[in-house]
C-alpha cells in the first residue's frame, strides 16, 4: 500500500492528502451566505437517515484513504455537532494511527460538547464567527443565536485545552465588513488565530456577487491602519489560509483567498458527503458514489482502486477559472459538503 501512496497524485501532479468528511447536512444556522431561509424553509427535504453513512462505515473509508497518502481528517456538516453521538465517531477515527483529526463547527454547541470532543481524541477546532455584535450576527445566523453563546463554546474549548484553536470569519461586503477591526482586536493576544474568508460563490443559493466579495488585500490594509502585520510561512504545502502575525506579538491571524488569489495549484483536499459520495472540488457537480459499492459488500482493495482512479483523472480547478466556468447551476451546496 505503500507504493500506491507514494505514486497517488492527480492529472495536475498534486497528492491526496487531506479528507474533508462531512457528517450532516443539517444545520441549527440559516447563514443567509449558506442556508438561506427562502430556501432551507421548513419543507426543505434533508437526507434520510438510512442514506447517512453509519459511523463503522465512515471510519472504514477513513481507513483506506489514510493508506492512500490521507494525513488530515476535518469532519464538517451542515453543522458536525448536530450528528447524534459524534464524540463516538471521533472515537473511533482518533484511533487510527497517522490521521490528524479536526472539526468545523458554528459553535452554538460547543459549550456543552467541548470537553467531550476532547476527550474522545479531537486533536484541533475551527469555530466560525462572523460579528462581535448581535445586531450583525443574529441577521446573518438568522436563527436567534448571540455572539455569546459562541464565545462561551469557544471558552470552552480552551479549558478543553484543543492543540489548535481558528475561528473563522466570512466577510460580506456591506453586511459586516465593520466585524473585521472587531474580531481581530477581541482575539489579538487570545491565543486564537483569527482567519478573515472572502465571500465564495459555492452553491447556487447564497446570491453571490463578485461586488459583495471583500478582498483579503482590503482586509488586510485595514488590519494595516491599526497594527502592524508580517507575513509568516505557511504550516503545509497547499495551507488554504495566509498567515500573517502582529509584529507587537500579539498572535497570529490569517487570510483566506479563495476568490481573489486562488490556491488549487497546491489543493489536495478531497470530500466525502453525509451521503457517501467524494467531490473532488468545493464546487463540483457530481461526486463519486462509493456507498452503494460499500453497501453491496466490495473488498477494500476494489473500494480503493476506485478512489484511486478518481483522484489521477482529477483536474479541478474552479477558483483560478471562475470566471470562464460560467455558472452552473447544479453546484453543490456548502451545507451539503462542508466548505
Ligand atoms: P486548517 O488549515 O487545517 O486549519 O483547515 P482549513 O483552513 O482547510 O479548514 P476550514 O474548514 O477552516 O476552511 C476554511 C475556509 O476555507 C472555508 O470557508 C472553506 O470552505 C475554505 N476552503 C477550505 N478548503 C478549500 C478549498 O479546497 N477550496 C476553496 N475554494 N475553499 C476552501
Ligand atoms: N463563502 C465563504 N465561506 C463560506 N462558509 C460557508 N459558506 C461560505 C461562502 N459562501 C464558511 C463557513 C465556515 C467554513 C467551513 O466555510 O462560515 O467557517
Ligand atoms: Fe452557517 Fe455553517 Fe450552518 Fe452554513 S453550515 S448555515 S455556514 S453555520
Ligand atoms: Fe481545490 Fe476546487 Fe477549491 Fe480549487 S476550487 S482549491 S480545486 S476545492
Amino acid at each position: 500500500m505503500k507504493m500506491t501512496s507514494l505514486l497517488l497524485k492527480d492529472a495536475l501532479g498534486r497528492p491526496l492528502r487531506d479528507l474533508r468528511i462531512s457528517v450532516t447536512d443539517r444545520c441549527n444556522f440559516r447563514c443567509t451566505y449558506c442556508m438561506p431561509r427562502e430556501i432551507f424553509g421548513p419543507d426543505h427535504a434533508f437526507l434520510p437517515r438510512p442514506e447517512l453513512l453509519s459511523f463503522e462505515e465512515v471510519a472504514r473509508l477513513a481507513r483506506l484513504f489514510r493508506d492512500l497518502g490521507v494525513s488530515k481528517i476535518r469532519l464538517t456538516g451542515g453543522e458536525p455537532l448536530l450528528r447524534k453521538q459524534i464524540e463516538s465517531l471521533v472515537a473511533q477515527l482518533a484511533g487510527i494511527p497517522g490521521l490528524e483529526l479536526t472539526l468545523t463547527t458554528n459553535g452554538a454547541l460547543l459549550a456543552r460538547k467541548a470537553q467531550s470532543l476532547r476527550d474522545a481524541g479531537l486533536q484541533r477546532l475551527t469555530v466560525s464567527l462572523d460579528a462581535l455584535d448581535d445586531p450583525t450576527f443574529m441577521r446573518m445566523n438568522d436563527a436567534d443565536f448571540t455572539v455569546a453563546q459562541v464565545l462561551e463554546g469557544i471558552e470552552a474549548a480552551r479549558r478543553a485545552g484543543f492543540d489548535s484553536i481558528k475561528v473563522n470569519a466570512v466577510i460580506q461586503r456591506g453586511v459586516n465588513e465593520h466585524a473585521v477591526l472587531a474580531l481581530a482586536e477581541h482575539f489579538r493576544g487570545s491565543g486564537v488565530i483569527l482567519r478573515f474568508i472572502e465571500f465564495m460563490d459555492v452553491g447556487a443559493t447564497n446570491g453571490w456577487r463578485m461586488d459583495d466579495v471583500v478582498s483579503a488585500s482590503e482586509i488586510l490594509a485595514r488590519l494595516r491602519q491599526r497594527w502592524a502585520v508580517e507575513p509568516v510561512e505557511p504550516n503545509y504545502p497547499g495551507e488554504v489560509a495566509n498567515r500573517y502575525r502582529y509584529c507587537d506579538g500579539a498572535g497570529e491571524i490569517g487570510l483566506i483567498t479563495s476568490v481573489t488569489q486562488p490556491f488549487c495549484r497546491g489543493c489536495t483536499r478531497l470530500r466525502l458527503s453525509t451521503d457517501g459520495r467524494l467531490y473532488t472540488c468545493l464546487f463540483a457537480t457530481d461526486g463519486l458514489d462509493l456507498k452503494t459499492p460499500l453497501r453491496a459488500g466490495a473488498e477494500d482493495g476494489e473500494l480503493l482502486r476506485r478512489v484511486s482512479e478518481l483522484w489521477r483523472h482529477r483536474t479541478d480547478r474552479y477558483s483560478e477559472i471562475r470566471s470562464e466556468a460560467g455558472r452552473s447551476a447544479r453546484k453543490i451546496e456548502m451545507s451539503y459538503i462542508g466548505g
